[in-house]
């Protein structure tokens, strides 16, 4: 939800801070901008669409201010207040044109601000909230007894003081010519620490190519960077610290790497996500070992209640946890959807674990719902990828994911790497509490080892899905029918699919299509079929034949993903998709994998930006 990246220092600022928005695109892609500081003047260029059209721009203007200037902001927009035009993107300049804004978030008592502002006289050239920041900085400049950069960081804590909602926001004043000032409340902001440089962006991946001593901010601060250094108080004015940390994954991990796509690099990569994320977790002797969880033993025995809340792919993840949760640990689970949860007063109390899972750590309806149950008393625990992000830091405990950067827009490795943790979580629970089911914990952890390499095999034989999709890609609807995890496998499915092929994708629980949606059936209707082990829980297995039997009565073609050797499955399949054996609860590790390519395929067959599909952003900091 929109990029945010500022420099200081002496060499030029345009191409840091454009080669940073490049990293930073898949959080907005509706404009781009960028105010480069330079002989004490402010310059601004700023298009509507992707970066490459603000490239365009820069190469038309060649302006020599904006080549030279070593102070800059930029900014990648993701659109809330006011269309995605030349004239809302961003940075906003102040009236007298000595301050230029950038801003991430919703501010959401702007309306009353520009009310006041426009009394005053101003005149706004956009529609943004964001501009009434511009105006307010340019009056407190005008007022407030400090000088330079001392004066800039003053004015943004008088203002932010103002400020409703949710905001990063960074300024420039073309009398404070060596700095960039910036300010966060629940929104994203870290600072990169450079040799005679200093780096401002909405994530790490911003900056790492300059430097990887990164700080963690914490709500509602201000940091100034100059050349010089960097320093952070609160909104009134008081020293705060702010956390060292350093960034210790490969830069290459936030390049393409030779793929079209970086859906497609991360599809690949799953399997040492996987990996990575179960690494040091399991112990040799079949336990779990999460000790950097900070939830005692004791705590964990007094769980009477776990609530998983999360959004979108995340969600998904959640409900297909519940499964495994509930059966290892016997403490009822419900799985909702963050952005409903504390609108409907849930029962929580000291004895309730509310789980929280989320890629970026920074989702507004997840953060929103964890404060809530934080209010209520409940234990938190975030699950997240996203090192020094808010949902880890306000959690009472956080297990990462370490799943490496995800930029496609559409969640692939995280899914898979989000199960892993919650299997961790689970066992661990089962574990701890050394009720019925512990003893399943041993052959479990051996199964969870030998996940990456079936993810592998998966990935090594997926050439079927791929022309498979391209043929799929003129159809107007494909349904998606599963069970037990195969049910959240096929909302995965079909979210996938109408997010980056725009088409009408829905995911069924099988035993639910008799009750209506087996009228949506046509003839030729692709419907993608997750069948599970006929092992184990051969009941499910037996009924989703008969699911598929049903479907392709009435014309359906039927796209099944079934184990090998499963040959029940073949007299009723138009298409079988293989994957490797693999328990029941532990089946979306393989199952959800052709389900991915299959969405990535038909969006590339149908001529879309598959990293960056339309009216999305990959961390949606706004509720
Ligand atoms: C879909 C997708 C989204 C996210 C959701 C939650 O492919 O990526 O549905 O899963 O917005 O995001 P996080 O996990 O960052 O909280």
């Amino acid at each position: 939800m929109c990029g945010i990246v500022g420099y200081a220092g002496a060499r030029p600022a345009l191409e840091i801070v454009l080669d940073g928005l490049r990293r930073l695109e898949y959080r907005g892609y509706d404009s781009a901008g960028v105010a480069i500081l330079s002989a004490a003047e402010i310059a601004v260029a700023k298009r509507a669409g992707k970066l490459a059209n603000l490239d365009r721009v820069l190469a038309e203007v060649e302006d020599a201010r904006i080549a030279a200037g070593t102070v800059g902001i930029g900014h990648t927009r993701w659109a809330t207040h006011g269309g995605p035009t030349d004239r809302n993107a961003h940075p906003h300049l102040s009236a007298d044109g000595r301050v230029a804004v950038i801003h991430n978030g919703i501010i959401e008592n702007f309306a009353l601000l520009r009310a006041e502002l426009e009394a005053q006289g101003i005149e706004f050239q956009s529609e943004t909230d964001t501009e009434c920041v511009a105006h307010l900085l340019a009056f407190e400049l005008a007022v407030v007894p400090e000088k330079g950069a001392a004066a800039l960081a003053e004015a943004m804590r008088r203002v932010c003081r103002r400020l409703e909602g949710a905001f990063t926001l960074l300024a420039v004043d073309r009398e404070a010519p060596d700095a960039v000032v910036g300010a966060r409340r629940n929104s994203p902001l870290v600072v990169g620490v450079g040799q005679g440089e200093n780096f401002l962006a909405s994530d790490v991946s911003a900056f790492i190519a300059h430097t990887r001593d990164a700080l963690e901010l914490g709500q509602d601060q201000v940091v100034l960077i100059t050349t010089e250094g960097v320093e952070v108080t609160d909104f009134e004015g008081k020293p705060a610290e702010a956390r060292p940390y350093h960034v210790d994954w490969d830069a290459r991990a936030a390049e393409k790497g030779g793929h079209d796509w970086f859906m497609e690099k991360e599809i690949l990569e799953q399997p040492q996500a996987v990996h990575d994320t179960l690494l040091g977790r399991l112990s040799e002797t079949g336990s779990i070992l999460l000790d950097e969880v900070r939830l005692t033993d004791q705590d964990l025995r007094d769980v009477d209640k776990i609530f998983v809340v999360a959004c979108g792919t995340a969600y998904h993840a959640g409900m297909v946890a519940k499964y495994a949760i509930e059966h290892w640990t016997r403490i009822p689970c419900e799985v909702e959807l963050a952005s409903e949860f504390r609108y409907r007063d849930p029962v929580l109390d000291r004895s309730t674990l509310v789980i929280a899972i989320s890629q970026s750590g920074e989702t507004m309806d997840t953060l929103m719902a964890l404060r809530h149950a934080k209010e209520q008393k409940a234990r938190v625990l975030a699950i997240c990828n996203t090192n020094g992000s808010t949902i880890p830091r306000e959690s009472d405990a956080v297990l990462y994911t370490h799943g490496g950067p995800e930029i496609a827009v559409a969640s692939t490795k995280a899914f898979l790497t989000q199960l892993a943790a919650c299997y961790l979580v689970g066992l661990h629970l089962a574990q701890v509490r050394g009720i019925k089911y512990a003893d399943e914990v041993a052959s479990v952890v051996e199964q969870l080892r030998a996940m990456p390499e079936a993810i592998a095999t998966v990935l090594a034989d997926l050439d079927g899905m791929r022309t498979l999709a391209r043929d799929l890609s003129t159809r107007n609807t494909v349904l998606f029918i599963g069970r037990h995890v195969g049910y959240p496998v096929a909302l995965e499915g079909a979210l996938k699919l109408k997010e980056l092929a725009y088409m009408h994708a829905e995911g069924f629980a099988a035993g639910e299509l008799k009750h209506g949606p087996i009228a949506l059936i046509d003839e030729g209707t692709p419907v993608v079929c997750v069948v599970p082990s006929p092992a184990g829980r051969g009941v499910l297995h037996d009924k989703i034949v008969s699911n598929i039997q049903e479907v392709r009565a009435r014309g359906a073609r039927t796209i099944v993903i079934a184990e090998e050797g499963d040959d029940a499955v073949v007299p009723y399949a138009d298409h079988v998709i293989r994957v490797p054996r693999t328990p029941t609860l532990l089946a979306p590790f393989v199952t959800t994998v052709p389900l991915q390519v299959l969405a990535c395929e038909i969006a590339t067959a149908r001529g879309h930006d598959v990293d960056q599909p339309r009216n999305l952003a990959k961390s949606v900091t706004v509720e």
